[in-house]
């Protein structure tokens, strides 16, 4: 069989573009003997995948040139020469951006979807939700009564980040680019939101959302939002910093918050950290999003993208703002 996948074509200066990705078609001859064959459904496009673009030093290897982009994917298997894999199992891997693969089972993380769709595997009850779930109870510690501040609100980490925070008994403030996001915001529980993009002076809009400042602040977007976090964080007030992607596609070192001083005189601990670190906690987080998500406490947001062609234009929305939630490729059945 032929299945179609994305290469990249050439490394992004800037904000990438589809021209930095080339669509490509492999044959899949028959299946090796203790193999697997998997159909993807659901691709997972993710900021990350930005800095593993580039050429240079980083926590994980550069994306080869003309190769495939590797990532999450849900796919289904269609056939199988392997113990313990049969036709219709629901498998997570990182085989990427393809319609179809045959690996070996070791790739392959068969899922239990205990009920619920099984793109949520790759969205909040995937690495996006535990990223939320590890940031606030593992490394901000959140406390009930506390007042958290979270960026980028209602994406794919931080609309997770937002309820659990509330779920942990915290007052929410949230960020997020537009009037649409801010009404969702408000809809998923947020207590107050904040459209940064129609702010002139955001520290001063998050004073006024916090006028006894924050405790925590979920950091996903960098710049801006984190100098204005650490200018209304209160004292022994804790930072998790899961991503900067304010940053992600420039091209050299952007200033840092003018404003660190403060982190001596306010006692303040900042601590990024990589969910990859935290998988431990996955399987008890998975079942219990699950439950979650039938019962209804948790609200999600995706944006599905048909087609293994519109996988470079998701991944693009992450930089733009063009995503709501989590840009998620479908590929048909
Ligand atoms: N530490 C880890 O292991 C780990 C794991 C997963 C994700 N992350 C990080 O978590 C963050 C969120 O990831 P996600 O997958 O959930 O993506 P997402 O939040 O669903 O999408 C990215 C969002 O970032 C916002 N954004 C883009 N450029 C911005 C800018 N210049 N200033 C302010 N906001 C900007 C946009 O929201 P608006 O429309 O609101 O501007 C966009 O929707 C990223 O930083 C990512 O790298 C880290």
């Amino acid at each position: 069989m032929m299945a179609r996948e994305i290469v990249l074509a050439s490394r992004p200066a800037g904000l990438p573009a589809v021209q930095n990705f080339a669509l490509a078609e492999v044959r899949l001859g028959a299946l090796a003997d203790g193999a697997v064959r998997v159909r993807n459904r659901y691709l997972s496009t993710d900021p990350y995948m930005r800095g593993r673009m580039m050429d240079g030093p980083g926590y994980a290897a550069p994306f080869g040139l003309g190769a495939r982009i590797p990532g999450r994917a849900i796919g289904v298997v269609a056939e199988s020469r392997a113990a313990g894999f049969a036709p219709g199992d629901t498998v997570r891997s990182m085989a990427g951006w393809c319609e179809a693969f045959d690996a070996a089972p070791g790739a392959l993380e068969k899922i239990d979807t205990m009920g619920i769709e099984a793109h949520h595997f790759i969205g909040a009850a995937g690495v996006p939700g535990l990223s939320a779930y590890a940031g606030l109870t593992r490394i901000a510690r959140v406390k009930a009564g506390e007042t958290v501040f979270i960026s980028a609100a209602s994406g794919a980490v931080g609309g997770i980040a937002c309820q659990i925070a509330k779920m942990l008994g915290a007052r929410v403030i949230g960020s997020a680019g537009g009037p649409e996001k801010a009404a969702h915001l408000k809809r998923i529980g947020v207590d107050a939101a904040i459209d940064y993009k129609a702010e002139e002076d955001l520290p001063a809009a998050l004073g006024r959302a916090a006028p006894e400042g924050i405790d925590v602040y979920f950091d996903n977007v960098g710049g801006p939002h984190l100098e204005a976090a650490i200018a209304h964080a209160r004292p022994f007030g804790r930072i998790a910093v899961c991503g900067m992607i304010s940053g992600y596609n420039a091209s050299a070192p952007l200033p840092g918050p003018r404003n660190l001083v403060q982190i001596v005189g306010k006692s303040l601990r900042i601590e990024g950290f990589l969910t990859a670190n935290h998988m431990d906690l996955m399987p008890g987080f998975a079942a219990e999003m699950a439950g979650w998500i039938k019962a209804g406490r948790i609200v999600t947001r995706d944006t599905f993208h048909d087609g293994i062609e519109e996988a470079p234009a998701a991944f693009i929305s992450l930089f733009t703002g063009a995503n709501f939630g989590k840009p998620i490729v479908r590929i048909g059945p």
